[in-house]
């Protein structure tokens, strides 16, 4: 059938474009040409259900959603490696195969990519299974997810065997991390630390359309092929050679990544090579692998519980950079935090180049007696913003002075204060000091607090710049005139900015309390605090004693929040705010109201709903309810949300567990 046909070749040929694109980064085809294929294949397919294939070029987008990773036992162990930090250990260790290993041995290296360990299962050479390396027995499932990654093939080339397993790292590229940190940062939401947490992060994300907009790569390095498959590998080198062939990308697509070294004074160049040329790699690697390349000699060596004989890491040293502080400058968070950071000469650091580094606090400076004008070192490591550790003193100037700490804030000018027991200085200031005011606004409207779409960092700076806001509560002031006077600001920007703040007078009391940006009181604070006093009011006269009641609240908390109810401006604005509409009590509906209605039934909460399922699970124990993990002979009712795994459900169904959609179960609790 003709239809069928077209299928077949058009994922024949996009699975071919994509190797050509993402492995081989030599395209033959426009980025047009491939979506216009790919497109035509969406729409066949559309139209087929019954072909469908979950290696289809057309899944790499995601869509499938995972809702518990399944744990799988490994076909062998993943083992880790034995790490080395000097060529005099290099040394020895290749001195220690050569006695143990009959003849000669010829060594591999390669680089040791900083991402996350993976194991791709293929049969009839499609991709069947993607493994996590878990606790190196036993793995988590996240096929669906690794599916979205276009350097992992989804299918093999003819010259492939029929069953193989490899072994590889999937890794976030600096530019990926960046872009999704830069988005991140638009939005409001917390930053990531480093390219691998949030390739681990990203793995374990439920919705495999996210992982696929993310932008991880996969370098795979080990190939196991089953007993009395045709072409026996009898040597790591030829198995990359090999692996390529099939369609998998390997160290073999970079310059001089992977290489047979003859003799230790191979391994050593090798070494040094990276050690300078890593700066230049797309990604993060760690350090470098030796390994043993004949295969027989690999079994001789064995390996320990742990970890190969028959390879050793290499590990570089932490990034450091050398570079000249220019100045020390301040800076005032929204709570008047100042933190000191060092203006640097721009210096390539881990991929990045830093012209910014952090000083911590007062005392960090002078411990270190860094000073302005000094060569420094400057250290990037699992953090986001690199730090100052170190002073070459060889390289002072003689006029050179130590530094000053600020005594007034760069900003308002206000006096600084430091409490006793803080390492930090602070701004006093709240109610003047511009930077203060528009960080407590950015704060309040960021998207985890009032959500006010239309209003980022640069909008409370126009506004603040034009007199427009002094306060939060000035937001549910404004009107059309005043704001279409601004630069850029059509009427549908204005529009939009003043729906944006009518529309978060509905955000509930607990993401109001977090907007107001008290000290210590971060989102799961506020949440707990909101639903324990349940207004403002009762949390206003609240006690000490009252507010360390809660779990989550300690001395240092309680205080905070004691202080700032004990601000008239504080006060005067909630009461302002509250005027404006915006919300001040927990809703006194049935969501709020505990019951004993599901006393003695025993939930579990599955699948998407139209509010977070926490939220669900709370409302199941605030009626009385027991909640459960999984879905047994003891559940009395599964709450089943949309994109809910079909397993579960036929499972419930065989066990004669009620199944309850989100609106069946706020019936039952008379919402
Ligand atoms: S070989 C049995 N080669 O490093 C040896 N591992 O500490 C298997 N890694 O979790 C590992 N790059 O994911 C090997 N070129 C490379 C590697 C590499 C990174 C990771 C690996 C493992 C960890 C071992």
């Amino acid at each position: 059938m003709q239809e069928e046909q077209r299928i077949a070749e058009l994922r024949r040929s996009l699975h071919e474009h994509n190797h050509r694109y993402y492995v081989l980064a030599e395209p033959v085809i426009s980025d047009r040409e491939f979506d216009a294929l790919l497109a035509e294949l969406t729409l066949l397919e559309s139209s087929r259900p019954d072909l469908f294939d979950a290696n289809s070029p057309t899944q790499r987008v995601g869509g499938g959603f995972t809702e518990q990773f399944e744990k799988v036992a490994h076909s062998r162990p993943m083992l880790s490696l034995a790490n080395s930090y000097s060529s005099e250990e290099v040394q020895e260790w290749a001195d220690r195969i050569h006695r143990e290993s009959a003849g000669h041995a010829r060594f591999t290296c390669e680089l040791k990519y900083d991402g996350v360990a993976i194991a791709l299962q293929y049969e009839g050479r499609r991709l069947v299974r993607a493994l996590t390396r878990g606790d190196g027995t036993v793995g988590e499932d996240i096929t669906t997810n690794v599916r979205t990654i276009r350097a992992v093939p989804l299918q093999l080339s003819e010259a492939a065997p029929e069953r193989l397993e490899i072994r590889g790292e999937i890794v976030l590229p600096f530019a990926a991390f960046e872009a999704l940190n830069a988005q991140r940062k638009e939005k409001g939401e917390k930053l990531f630390a480093n390219p691998r947490n949030t390739a681990a992060g990203t793995l374990k994300l439920q919705d495999s359309a996210e992982v696929a907009r993310r932008g991880l790569d996969c370098y795979l390095y080990g190939i196991w092929l089953d007993e009395g498959a045709p072409k026996v590998v009898t040597a790591h080198s030829q198995g990359v050679d090999l692996a390529a062939e099939w369609g998998f990308k390997t160290p073999l697509v970079l310059e001089r990544a992977f290489e047979v070294a003859h003799d230790v004074e191979g391994v050593m160049a090798f070494l040094a090579h990276w050690d300078v040329a890593r700066h230049q790699l797309p990604f993060a690697i760690d350090g470098v692998v030796i390994k043993v390349d004949d295969h027989a000699q690999r079994r001789t060596l064995g390996s320990t519980a742990k970890a190969p004989r028959w390879a050793l890491a290499f590990k570089f040293e932490t990034e450091q950079g050398l570079t000249r502080l220019r100045r020390i400058a301040y800076q005032v968070g929204r709570t008047g935090a100042i933190t000191p950071v060092a203006h640097l000469d721009p210096v390539p650091i881990a991929g990045t180049t830093v012209q910014k580094a952090s000083l911590h606090n007062a005392d960090q400076i002078a411990l270190l007696d860094i000073r302005e004008g000094d060569m420094v070192r400057v250290e990037k490591g699992g953090e986001i913003i690199p730090k100052v550790v170190g002073v070459v003193l060889g390289e002072r100037s003689e006029g050179s002075q130590p530094h000053e700490y600020a005594s007034a804030c760069p900003d308002c000018g206000a006096e600084l204060v430091r409490a006793e027991d803080e390492a930090r200085h602070y701004c006093p200031n709240a109610e003047g000091c511009p930077e203060q005011i528009k960080g407590r606004i950015e704060h309040f409207a960021s998207r985890r607090a009032m959500n006010i779409d239309g209003l980022g960092s640069e909008g409370v700076e126009q506004l603040f710049a034009a007199g427009l806001i002094r306060d939060v509560a000035d937001l549910y002031a404004l009107d059309m005139p005043p704001l279409l006077t601004l630069d850029r600001m059509g009427e549908k920007r204005a529009g939009n900015l003043l729906n944006g703040i009518a529309d978060s007078k509905a955000v509930p009391f607990e993401r109001v309390l977090f907007g107001l940006g008290i000290r210590h009181v971060g989102e799961t604070v506020a949440k707990r605090l909101a639903r324990h006093f349940g207004s403002m009011a009762a949390l206003r006269d609240a006690s000490t004693e009252a507010l360390l009641e809660l779990d989550v609240v300690g001395p240092v908390i309680a205080d905070a929040v004691v202080q700032w109810c004990a601000v008239e401006a504080n006060m005067e604005r909630v009461r302002i705010l509250e005027e404006h509409g915006v919300s001040f009590e927990v809703e006194e509906d049935a969501t709020a109201a505990g019951s004993d209605v599901l006393a003695g039934q025993s939930f579990v909460v599955s699948g998407v709903f139209s509010i977070p399922r926490d939220e669900l699970k709370h409302l199941v124990e605030l009626h009385g309810g027991r909640l459960a993990g999984s879905v047994s002979g003891k559940t009395n009712f599964l709450l089943a949300g949309d994109k809910m795994g079909p397993s579960k459900l036929e499972k419930a169904e065989r066990l004669g567990v009620v199944i309850l959609s989100e609106a069946d179960f706020m019936a039952m609790i008379g919402g």
